[in-house]
């Protein structure tokens, strides 16, 4: 039981982090993002959105999907974005996919590599062909709870907080350093589907800003 159970739910809004600045910096051209998705693609719709309100100068590339029946096509169609299938189960090897990866990507021109939701390991061989170029968002504050169920993870483990996290990806899965961060609270009687939903909206939030945080930063 939560020791202050009216005081969490009351304040529940004061703990969300961070308060995100009404402009984002402008760069000498639109970001060029290539959008790597295995799933409903709320991510993707949420930084077409921050794009079309001028927010974020960016321009989604094409939209890269490894599941067939991944609800990320239909809302990159109804953005009228490019996307492309690219099965895994079709690909000798996790590297022979991230090639096939790369050579679409560069055939879309694409500078920065954007998970959103992307439940495949990469490789070297991505990673190596956009250094300090790809990012991923998770939904847990690591380095706590890594890999796959974080919000399961967050909830069994009796976390009063949780949240999301925009990290650079390294090889290791769910790690490299972090862009940015946002944490709501757990509430008494929460699901997993309750705290998914209170996470995603702060994914949507913070996603787009920490593209453009990561996009000021020089590549190494
Ligand atoms: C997001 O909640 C994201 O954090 C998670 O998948 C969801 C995709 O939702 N990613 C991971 O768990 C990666 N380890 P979406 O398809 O609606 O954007």
């Amino acid at each position: 039981m939560s020791l202050f159970p009216d005081v969490v739910s009351k304040n529940a809004s004061s703990i969300i982090s961070p308060p995100l600045p009404d402009s984002l910096p402008e760069f000498d051209s639109p970001l060029r993002l290539g959008i790597l998705a295995s799933g409903s693609g709320s991510n993707m719709e949420a930084i077409a959105q921050a794009i079309q309100s001028g927010w974020l100068q960016a321009q989604i590339q094409v939209v890269i999907y490894n599941n067939p029946q991944a609800h990320v096509a239909q809302r990159a169609q109804q953005w009228d974005i490019p996307s492309m299938l690219l099965n895994h189960r079709h690909f000798a090897s996790r590297e022979a996919l991230d090639e096939q990866i790369i050579q679409t990507l560069q055939a879309y021109e694409v500078d920065w590599v954007i998970m959103a939701g992307w439940m495949r390991r990469v490789t070297e061989v991505l990673i190596g062909a956009f250094p300090r170029r790809v990012l991923n968002i998770h939904p847990s504050l690591l380095p706590s709870f890594p890999g796959i169920r974080a919000v399961e993870q967050a909830l069994q483990a009796g976390a009063k907080v949780a949240g999301c996290t925009v990290h650079y990806v390294e090889l290791e899965v769910d790690s490299g350093p972090i862009v940015m961060q946002a944490a709501v609270p757990v509430l008494p009687g929460d699901t997993p589907e309750t705290l998914q939903a209170r996470i995603q909206q702060q994914e949507h939030r913070i996603y787009p800003v920490a593209i453009a945080l990561a996009a000021t930063v020089p590549p190494k």
